[in-house]
C-alpha cells in the first residue's frame, strides 16, 4: 500500500523449504518467502510503517540494517518479537539514497537465523539517485545481489550446527540471492550491481574476469562524491557497494563474469544492448570532507580484541544488563576503533546501529575515495585503527558489534543508550 508520503510494508518471518540444488529441499527461513525477503523500496521524506510478523516458533528481531531510526523501531536483541507476535514501526526516511538491508537480532540466534535464510534488502532513494543519469530499472539494468556462503551436506541440506565456527562459519559455495550459478542476461551497455556480503563471516574480494574496472558509485549509506574505477572490491560481512559496469567491450553472446577468490559470484551474459546512459556521471553526490570539530565532541576509544569464545570490546563481554556508553542525540561524536594486535590476527567488521557515520582517517591517513561516504560497517584489519564521525538523530538504545555474527554472538558488542 502506497499514499504520496506514506508507505506500508507487512515482513513475516517465517520458516520453510528451498530446493537450491536438483534433489533434496533443506529447511530454510524467509521473509514473506522461504529465503532472503522481499526488497522494501523506501522514499526520503515518507513514513514508512511497517508491520513485523514472527511466524518462527522462537524469538526474532526485525533489524534494520543501517537505518537512521529510532531505538524502540531499531530492532535490537533488546526487543525480541516473541513466536506469533507481531509489532509495528513507524519512522520518517531521513537519510540519503543507498542500499540498506534488514535481518534478525535475537540474542544468541542472530547467526543462526541469517545464516538460514533471514536477511532482505531496503532500497532508498532521494531526488539525488532520481535525477542521476544511472541505470535504475530494477532487474533490468540495476541488479541486487546478496552474496552468501552456504555449505550444503550429502543430502544437500543447511547444516548450521555441524558447520558452525565459533570465529566464524563459511560456506563452501556462493549464493547469490539465493541461487547457485546465478547469471544475468545483459540488455544494456551499463549494468549496476547492488552488492550485499550477506554472509556470517567471510570476506569477499570482488573483480571482474577480463580484469577491466568497475565503477564504485555507492557505498553502505550513501552514493560517494563521484565514481571511483577500481579492479576489485573488498566486503566484509554486512557491507554493502553499487558498482557499475561498463559492457562496451564484450562482444554479444559472450560473458563477463564478476569472481571473488576465483570462483564466479555472477554470470553477465551479453545480449544485444541498448545504450541506457552514454557515459558515466562525473559526480554522484555532493559531500563535504568529513570534519571532526574541534569542541563540544563526545570521544570513545573501543578496542576489539581476542577471537573465539574470548572476543571482547575495551575488554568486557557483551552484557544486556549493562549500558557501556550514556550519550545525548544530535552531539557530535568521534570514535576511535582499534584491532588489538595478537598472537592471532583477525579482522573485524564494526558495525554501529542507527547511524551513518564518515571515516575521518585510517591509520593516521585519509580514507581512500570509495570509504569517503557515508557508512555503518567499517572493516578492521589486525592492528588497524579508524577514527569515526558522526551524530545520533534519533534517541534509544543502540547495538554496536563485529559484524562477523559468530563473533557478535560470542560477545563482541556492546550498547549504547542516547538520550
Ligand atoms: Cu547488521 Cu547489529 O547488525
Ligand atoms: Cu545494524
Ligand atoms: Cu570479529
Amino acid at each position: 500500500k502506497q499514499t504520496k508520503n506514506d508507505v506500508y510494508y507487512t515482513v513475516t518471518a517465517k520458516s520453510g523449504t528451498t530446493d537450491f540444488k536438483d534433489g533434496g529441499s533443506t529447511e530454510t527461513l524467509g521473509y514473506n518467502g522461504t529465503y532472503l525477503g522481499p526488497v522494501i523500496k523506501i522514499r526520503r521524506g515518507q513514513t514508512v510503517h511497517i508491520k513485523e510478523v514472527n511466524d518462527l516458533n522462537e524469538n526474532t528481531t526485525f533489524h534494520w540494517h543501517g537505518a537512521i531510526i529510532d531505538g524502540k523501531a531499531d530492532g535490537g536483541l533488546h526487543d525480541p518479537i516473541k513466536p506469533g507476535k507481531t509489532k509495528n514501526i513507524s519512522f520518517k526516511v531521513q537519510q540519503p539514497a543507498a542500499t540498506l538491508w534488514f535481518h534478525p537480532h535475537p540474542s544468541g540466534q542472530t547467526a543462526k537465523q541469517v545464516y538460514k535464510g533471514l536477511a532482505g534488502l531496503i532500497y532508498v532513494s532521494d531526488n539525488t539517485s532520481k535525477n542521476l543519469k544511472i541505470p535504475k530499472n530494477y532487474g533490468v539494468d540495476d541488479f541486487p545481489l546478496v552474496v552468501q556462503d552456504r555449505t550444503f551436506d550429502s543430502k544437500n541440506q543447511f547444516n548450521y550446527k555441524k558447520d558452525y565456527n565459533s570465529d566464524g562459519t563459511l560456506g563452501e559455495n556462493i549464493l547469490v540471492n539465493g541461487t547457485l550459478n546465478p547469471y544475468i542476461n545483459v540488455t544494456t551497455k551499463f549494468v549496476r550491481l547492488r552488492l550485499l556480503n550477506g554472509s556470517n563471516a567471510r570476506n569477499y574480494t570482488f573483480k571482474l574476469s577480463n580484469n577491466q574496472k568497475m565503477y564504485q558509485i555507492a557505498g553502505d549509506g550513501s552514493f560517494l562524491s563521484k565514481p571511483d574505477p577500481i579492479k576489485k572490491l573488498t566486503l566484509a560481512p554486512a557491507q554493502r557497494a553499487e558498482v557499475l559496469v561498463d559492457t562496451s567491450s564484450i562482444p554479444d553472446g559472450e560473458s563477463l563474469e564478476l569472481v571473488a577468490g576465483g570462483i564466479p559470484v555472477v554470470t553477465l551474459k551479453m545480449q544485444t544492448r541498448t545504450d541506457n546512459i552514454k557515459r558515466m556521471p562525473k559526480s554522484l553526490l555532493k559531500m563535504a570532507t568529513a570534519k571532526a570539530g574541534t569542541h563540544d565532541v563526545d570521544k570513545q576509544t573501543l578496542t576489539l580484541s581476542g577471537m573465539s569464545k574470548m572476543v571482547e570490546i575495551n575488554g568486557k563481554q557483551f552484557n544486556p544488563d549493562r549500558i557501556d556508553i550514556h550519550t545525548k542525540v544530535r552531539q557530535q561524536q568521534v570514535w576511535t576503533v582499534k584491532n588489538k594486535k595478537q598472537m592471532m590476527n583477525m579482522s573485524h567488521p564494526f558495525h554501529l546501529h542507527g547511524v551513518q557515520f564518515r571515516i575521518l582517517s585510517i591509520n593516521g591517513h585519509k580514507p581512500p575515495l570509495n570509504e569517503t561516504g557515508y557508512m555503518d560497517t567499517v572493516n578492521l584489519k589486525p592492528g588497524d585503527s579508524v577514527k569515526l564521525t558522526f551524530k545520533f538523530e534519533e534517541k534509544g538504545l543502540y547495538m554496536y558489534h563485529c559484524h562477523n555474527l559468530e563473533h557478535e554472538q560470542n560477545g563482541m558488542m556492546g550498547q549504547i543508550m542516547v538520550e
